[in-house]
C-alpha cells in the first residue's frame, strides 16, 4: 500500500517495460467490494438482498475487465498467511460457475477463460521461497478458470531487508523483457 509498496513498486516498473499496452488499474481497495451475505450463499446464490445486487455489479465490472485483457498484473501481499480480504473477493469475482470455468459431465473442472497472461507480483515479509500457501492458492485458482500461464515475481523478505529486494524483483523482471 502507499508509494513506499513493494508490489506497487515492482507491478508500476513491469508496466513501464511494456511498449503500447493499453493499461487499466484496479486499486481493489476503492472498489467498494464488501462480502455478500449469509442469504445469498445459504440460498446457494439465489436470494439477494438488495446489497448483493450491487456488489455483483461491481463483481461483474471486474470479471468484464479481466475477461477482455491480454495479461493481468496481479499485485498481492501476504496477510496473515492468505490473501488480503479484498484480493479475496476479487479473486471470487473471477470464479463464475457457467461463466469463467463449468463442470464436465464426468465431473471434472474446465476453465472458460483462455489467451490471458498472469502475472502474480507476490510480496511477503517473510519466506524465501516459492511455494508458499499464497502462491499455491491464486496458482490453482487462476488455473481453475482456465489460466494457466502464471509468472510469479517473488518480492520476499521486505521485513528483514531494505530495497534491495526490489532491486532482485526488478532483475526478475528484466529478464522477461
Ligand atoms: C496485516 C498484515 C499481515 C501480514 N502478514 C504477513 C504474513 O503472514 N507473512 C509474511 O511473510 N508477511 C506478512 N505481512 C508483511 C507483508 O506481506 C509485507 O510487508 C509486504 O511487503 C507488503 O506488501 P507491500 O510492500 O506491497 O505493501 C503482513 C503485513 C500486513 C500489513
Amino acid at each position: 500500500m502507499g508509494e513506499k509498496s513493494f508490489g506497487l513498486n515492482m507491478s508500476n516498473y513491469y508496466i513501464s517495460k511494456e511498449d503500447n499496452a493499453q493499461v487499466t488499474t484496479l486499486n481493489l481497495f476503492d472498489l467498494g467490494l464488501e462480502e455478500l451475505s449469509k442469504e445469498y450463499y445459504a440460498s446457494f446464490f439465489k436470494t439477494k438482498t438488495k446489497k448483493d445486487e450491487e456488489q455483483l455489479k461491481i463483481r461483474d465490472n471486474i470479471l468484464k475487465e479481466v475477461m477482455y485483457c491480454d495479461k493481468l498484473v496481479f499485485n498481492v501481499p501476504m496477510w496473515n498467511i492468505s490473501v488480503p480480504a479484498y484480493a479475496r473477493m476479487f479473486l471470487d469475482a473471477l470464479s463464475i460457475p457457467g461463466k469463467t470455468f463449468q463442470y464436465k459431465e464426468d465431473g471434472r473442472i474446465q476453465g472458460l477463460l483462455k489467451d490471458i497472461k498472469v502475472i502474480l507480483i507476490s510480496t511477503a515479509g517473510g519466506y524465501n521461497h516459492d511455494k508458499h500457501s499464497l502462491n499455491l492458492m491464486i496458482k490453482e485458482l487462476f488455473e481453475l478458470i482456465g489460466l494457466d500461464d502464471i509468472t510469479i515475481i517473488p518480492l520476499y523478505g521486505s521485513a528483514r531487508t531494505n530495497y534491495d529486494n526490489i532491486l532482485e524483483g526488478k532483475k526478475t523482471i528484466d529478464k522477461i523483457f
